[in-house]
């Protein structure tokens, strides 16, 4: 089977197949790992020579996937997003590099380091801390001098996207002097984050505008760190720009030297854009069809008369549970009915008469493909692995944290 082939009805019927014989009954997320695994060789044939890379750990949040993506891709880089986030991935991953992909209250940093053992607490020179502002950089210093550690800051530098961070000038000059002035803090780089570039309308230019402002901002982000920390170490630092939408635009390390990006691994829905075209989605939610009715009824029609009392033509399918920001994929044409309202309990998808002639049987499997990973993956406590027609094993979700 080709994997850029459209998503065949074999295909579904074979995981259908697999999950029924590794006696799975309810509600999973399952991962291709062929097709996972072809999707991290296309990023890895994507990078620019020296590239480095780096999984975004939130949005595959699984060990055993983050450590199959990590083995496969060659890479101890990982991209956290909060603070117990980070104290997971140290007590399972302590050998990784961690860079903050977000900025933590200084409380939330303070709490965690309390709940830390000594091991835990050494590894903790693999973890940057993103900085948005000058305020952050002094709270992490005076935690950090109270606490006689030395932190590492990665600072959050604003190239376009307006989510926060600094802009290069007297903001960046104050951040820049109060890690050179606290012993208790180093530069350990910065982040140009810059997914907006490629969702740009094409108009008048403008996404190739956004994207030669973004690199001219992250340049002279770096010229100031270079004249306040010396050249050498700017040259050396971890310089992350990117995401999935966006890692595919770099071609050589001149600005950024690691790209980060974790969805186009399994390629939710969120992520069909053209860029990402040689992608292939590699997770889908699979769950029981609880009750597979003929036609599609008005709850309570019966009681308003002829007009609501009528079945209309259709198939009804009620699901072990729902609601998930998915969207139905096979059978197909199966989509949430307004009649009922979303449901995550057991949700109702009506699709076409000829899926209760046959082709789906209660309690056979409906696919979902997942909109986007990250919050999607932490509602299924199994990540069902399929390779050869045969789920071959069960990995599990990161603990739950915001
Ligand atoms: C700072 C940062 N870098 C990179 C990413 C890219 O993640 P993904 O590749 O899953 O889109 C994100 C996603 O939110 C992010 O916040």
């Amino acid at each position: 089977m080709s994997l850029k082939a459209p998503l065949s009805n074999a295909y579904f019927a074979g995981l259908q197949a697999a999950l029924s014989k590794a006696g799975l009954c309810e509600p999973v997320l399952l991962i291709d790992k062929t097709r996972l695994n072809q999707n991290i060789d296309t990023l890895k044939s994507f990078l620019p020579r020296g590239m480095a890379y780096r999984i975004v750990a939130k949005s595959l949040p699984s060990e055993q996937l983050l450590l199959h993506v990590a083995k496969r891709a060659r890479t101890n880089r990982l991209m956290s997003f909060n603070a117990a986030m980070v104290a997971q991935l140290l007590a399972r991953m302590p050998t990784y590099d961690q860079l903050l992909g977000k900025p933590v209250p200084v409380a939330a940093l303070a709490n965690m380091l309390s709940s830390l053992k000594p091991n835990q607490k050494r590894a903790l020179s693999q973890v940057q801390w993103l900085v948005d502002t000058p305020q952050r950089a002094r709270q992490y210093g005076e935690l950090a001098s109270a606490q006689k550690l030395t932190f590492r800051l990665n600072l959050e530098i604003d190239v376009g996207l307006h989510r926060g961070g600094m802009a290069p000038g007297e903001t960046l000059q104050t951040a820049l002097a109060e890690i050179s002035q606290t012993p208790h803090l180093s530069l350990s780089g910065l982040m140009g984050y810059e997914p907006h570039l490629t969702k740009l309308p094409k108009i008048a230019g403008w996404p190739s505008r956004a994207k030669s402002a973004a690199q001219k901002t992250y340049a002279s982000a770096l010229a100031q760190s270079a004249e306040a920390m010396g050249a050498r170490h700017v040259k050396s630092m971890v310089r992350n720009m990117a995401g999935s939408p966006t890692f595919r635009l770099y071609k050589d390390t001149e600005l950024a030297n690691e790209l980060a990006a974790g969805s186009t691994l399994v390629k939710p829905s969120d992520f069909d854009t053209p860029l990402l075209k040689p992608f292939v989605p590699a997770a889908f939610i699979a769950t029981p069809a609880l009750k597979v009715e003929n036609g599609v009824r008005v709850p309570g029609g019966e009681q308003a008369g002829d007009l609501l009392e009528a079945i209309s033509p259709g198939t009804s399918v009620f699901t072990h549970g729902g609601y998930w920001m998915a969207s139905a994929v096979y059978p197909k044409g199966l989509a949430p009915s307004p009649l009922m309202g979303r449901s995550s309990n057991q949700e109702l998808l009506v699709g076409p008469a000829s899926i209760g002639r046959g082709k789906l049987a209660v309690d056979e499997f409906v696919f979902l493909r997942p909109h986007q990973s990250e919050a999607v993956f932490l509602q299924f406590p199994k990540l069902a692995i399929f390779e050869k027609g045969r789920i071959v094993d069960i990995w599990d979700p990161l603990p739950i944290s915001a």
